[in-house]
């Protein structure tokens, strides 16, 4: 898929931009602070219903302004469709498909399919454990929309539960009754959402091993997902295999559920949920390391990057053709791996690329080249791009 047409209002720093696209790589170049991650993070918006570079909608909405539009036509084989947002903080946000209101905006979800790298990727090594559970449940929400009720069902029972043993923690006895209730929730949800995720890293590692590979070289140590789980059943975080039996949602339920009953009085005396997916980390490794505290800058990079084209090829292989969003990362790499990521960008039905300075971004990607420049994007004709007007590194 692609995006034909691109359109902004009020959407960050941009008051209103309006942006024909084509099939293929395009690059957006400018000086530092023009406005070009803002257009690449509205594309994200468009798959993932929220930022790369930050939690809540709030500083998405230009200052000033109520609200922001990301309006976007989107190529699909040989289908069009239009897709409008707008973004209303602190309020619901709206949804329309060819101008038909979705009762509920997380409907939209796995519609756009799009796998966007960044520098802020680096969190996905080094960052904490909430990170990569966002990370995993995005890519599953994207390759199983129906799971996006699954996942914020499990939130809104989680947070009820955890208001609960709060409140049990002064008061024991009815609340505890109440309790039960919830338990019941919670591992039903949390059987569903475990299953799912273990599918999803099974599935990931193949092609993150292979991505990575690529990437750092084929005598480079193998990188490895495995899943740590609170619940025992689905997994201690060493490395997955191919062909390994997974367990199903419901065996996982009743695991849940087990060591709910093991923790509860832990859960009361701390007065939170201990147990669950909401407690869970993916673990990246490489060689026989963790690649959290151990693996070194470079090596860091390439993982957050293999991770990234992993989700590219598993959502390829799925049969759906992702848009791939590089934002700012040219710059960043060295040589053999910039090659690696021009090839995978090269290849795809549309990449878009932001860069402060052209020169960073391999040749073969240069063809459509767009100024963001003084609030407006305008293309250029591949003759201006190449006379270096946009060169002059910017510090
Ligand atoms: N809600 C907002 N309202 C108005 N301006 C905003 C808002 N959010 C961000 N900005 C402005 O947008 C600019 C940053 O844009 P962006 O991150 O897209 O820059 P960039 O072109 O990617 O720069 P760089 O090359 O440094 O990565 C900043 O100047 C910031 O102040
Ligand atoms: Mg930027």
């Amino acid at each position: 898929m692609y995006l034909r047409h691109l359109q902004l209002g009020s959407f960050r720093n941009w008051d209103r931009v309006d942006l024909a696209l084509q099939p293929g790589p395009t690059v957006f170049v400018g000086r530092n602070g023009e406005g070009k991650t803002n257009l690449v993070e509205a594309v994200g918006y468009l798959a993932t219903m929220g930022s790369h570079r930050v939690a809540g909608d709030g500083p998405l909405v230009r200052q000033g302004a109520s609200q922001a539009v990301v309006r976007a036509a989107l190529r699909r084989e040989d289908r069009e469709l239009l897709v409008e947002i707008e973004i209303n903080p602190g309020k619901a946000n709206r949804v329309r498909v060819n101008r038909a209101p979705l009762p509920r905006p997380r409907e939209l979800l796995g519609l756009v399919k799009s796998v966007l790298f960044a520098p802020e990727d680096l969190v996905l090594i080094r960052g904490d454990p909430a990170e990569r559970r966002r990370f995993l449940d995005d890519l599953l929400v994207s390759r199983t929309p129906r799971l996006a009720g699954v996942r914020n069902d499990y939130d809104r029972v989680l947070k009820q539960r955890n208001a609960l043993l709060k409140t049990a923690r002064m008061a024991r006895g009815d609340a505890l009754a109440t309790l039960d209730v919830w338990d019941g929730h919670l591992v039903d949800l949390g059987g569903q959402l475990l299953a799912a995720r273990l599918r999803l890293v099974a599935d990931l590692a193949p092609h993150m091993a292979r991505a990575y590979a690529e990437v750092a070289g084929a005598d480079a140590a193998v990188a490895a997902l495995g899943y740590a789980s609170t619940v025992p059943l689905a997994g201690d975080g060493t490395p997955v295999g191919e062909g390994t039996g997974l367990p199903t949602a419901g065996e996982l339920s009743v695991a849940l559920r087990e060591r709910v009953a093991e923790r509860r009085s832990d859960e009361v005396d701390r007065g939170m949920t201990l147990v669950g997916p909401h407690r869970d980390d993916l673990v990246i490794s490489l060689g026989s390391l963790p690649a959290k505290g151990f693996a070194s800058h470079g090596e860091s990079w390439s993982l957050a990057l293999a991770l990234k084209l992993g989700c590219f090829a598993l959502l390829r292989a799925d049969g759906d053709e992702p848009i791939l969003v590089l934002d700012d990362v040219f710059a960043t790499l060295d040589a053999d791996r910039r090659a690696a990521l021009a090839a995978v960008a090269r290849g795809a039905e549309q990449s878009l690329v932001t860069a402060a300075v052209l020169d960073d971004v391999p040749a073969e990607l240069r063809g459509t080249v767009v100024q963001v420049a003084g609030g407006q994007a305008v293309p250029l004709d591949p003759q201006a791009a190449e006379d270096g007007a946009v060169r002059e590194e910017v510090p």
